[in-house]
């Protein structure tokens, strides 16, 4: 499995030659300057919820690449008035199979609009499960009891969570999240990309570190081939 950082919550998975866009914010992303959109091709569009630094370049490389977006019911109806086809609305609780494998979706505790203030329903986390590995998505999300579920429904190999703090968790949340989820490998996101949610790197690792736990903070461009 290939995991690819396009900065803040965007990530790239690669799984069976299927490839995974979770959140797209890069254009509108100063650290990803050195991105080029046009270069991302995928199967699949996840959305966790709608504000803009999630769905900043959704219309564009949903566009051209003809990716099936999978997304809450009111962010589909906002695609579809932009003029998208290719979406499957899901909300809380769906159990899904696609063809890279098993999808749950779950609680994320956040707000959702679109970029143009329209209602964005639900914000979403998700767990993807595969053939190879199986990963927890968690989107914008606070810290939330409704993550000790997770581990009675699927063993995570690595999730990602948000630990820039202000907008979701902070570190200190998300060390807490991994012991409720079960996880040992966690990599990071929605940090560093405005000043709000600026973190040290170095405490952060030392954090999850302490907990017997490992943060992982890729380098924005950077494909880290998961094998563990
Ligand atoms: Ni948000
Ligand atoms: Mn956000």
């Amino acid at each position: 499995m290939d995991i690819t950082y396009y900065g803040h919550s965007c990530y790239l998975i690669q799984v069976n030659n299927i490839r995974i866009l979770f959140d797209p914010f890069i254009s509108g992303n100063p650290l990803a300057s050195g991105i080029k959109i046009e270069d991302i091709n995928p199967d699949y569009i996840l959305i966790s919820h709608g504000h803009n630094d999630h769905t900043g370049d959704v219309l564009e490389i949903a566009e051209k690449s003809q990716a099936l977006i999978i997304c809450s019911w009111e962010i589909s109806e906002w695609l579809q008035s932009k003029g998208l086809k290719n979406i499957r609305p899901v909300n809380h609780g769906g159990h899904l199979e696609f063809d890279f494998g098993k999808l749950k979706v779950v609680n994320a505790v956040h707000s959702s609009s679109m970029p143009d203030g329209t209602y964005g329903g639900n914000a979403l986390g998700f767990i993807v499960h595969t053939s190879e590995y199986t990963f927890y998505y968690a989107g914008d999300t606070a810290l939330t009891l409704d993550m000790k579920l997770i581990p009675h429904w699927y063993q995570l190999d690595f999730a990602f969570l948000p630990i820039g703090n202000n907008f979701t968790m902070d570190i200190d949340d998300a060390v807490l999240a991994s012991e409720f989820i079960h996880c040992k490998n966690i990599i990071g996101m929605h940090y560093d990309t405005f000043g709000w949610i600026q973190i040290d790197h170095t405490v952060a690792k030392q954090k999850f570190k302490a907990a017997e736990k490992e943060l992982i903070l890729m380098s924005i461009g950077e494909t880290l081939k998961w094998n563990q």
